[in-house]
């Protein structure tokens, strides 16, 4: 298959659909075909951590991350959500699009469920939710999730306000941790609470990988 370029890939990446009415307390954000486009890029040429992997894109919501390493031809990557109404909307992409190397499971990521994928996947993708909506702690939930199922690296979106402890955090873990990029992550106006059209946060993008 021809390998696609980056402008191709975030073009296409435009065309996913996402969430109709995001709920709030699930911090249902999508992240910008731009910012996919560049942290799946990135995690294929840096790193060869995509083409012909096992992926898991843990709270997958519509699926731009699952569906952008699918185009970067992952072998098969497998989307975690727990809410259904996202999940529908990233299996109408994933018609859309005709891929046949993505999955989905409808799950809370932070439940007994995921014990049982213990390093189950070559690769972990992931924009967590952030733990600032009454789920206080939620981001280190899935970071230490996603460390558990992966063999090799865990990329992740995690506000650069937090990164001090995360960092103390791998280094109790014993896990390497490489700033990779600083973002403006554009949290769109989606949610009425915000007064601004749109709020830029700091973002950190992030691999983690094993000593
Ligand atoms: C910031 S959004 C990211 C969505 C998608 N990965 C993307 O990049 O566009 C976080 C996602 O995590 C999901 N989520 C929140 N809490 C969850 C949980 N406990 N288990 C599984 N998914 C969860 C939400 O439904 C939402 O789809």
């Amino acid at each position: 298959m021809k390998r696609l370029k980056l402008k191709e890939l975030e073009s296409l990446l435009q065309r996913v659909d996402v969430f109709e009415q995001p709920k709030l307390l699930l911090e249902q954000y999508p992240t910008s075909p731009h910012i996919a486009a560049h942290m799946l890029y990135t995690i294929h040429t840096t790193f060869d951590d995509i083409e012909s992997k096992l992926i898991g894109d843990l709270g997958c919501g519509c699926g731009v991350l699952s569906i952008g390493a699918a185009m970067l031809d992952a072998g098969l990557c497998v989307g975690f959500d727990i809410d259904e109404g996202a999940l529908n909307i990233f299996n109408r992409n994933v018609e859309e699009f005709e891929l046949a190397n993505v999955d989905m499971v409808q799950c809370d990521v932070c439940s007994a469920m995921t014990n049982k994928l213990s390093k189950a996947f070559d690769t972990i993708i992931m924009n967590p939710p952030f733990g600032t909506k009454h789920n206080k702690g939620v981001d280190m939930k899935f970071l230490k999730i996603a460390l558990d199922m992966a063999r090799t690296a865990v990329y992740s979106l995690h506000k650069t306000s937090t990164r001090n402890h995360i960092q103390k955090k791998a280094e109790e873990w014993k896990i390497k941790m490489e700033v990779i990029a600083e973002l403006r992550y554009d949290l769109s106006a989606s949610y009425k609470f915000h007064k601004k059209k749109s709020i830029d946060i700091e973002v950190d993008f992030i691999r983690f990988s094993f000593k």
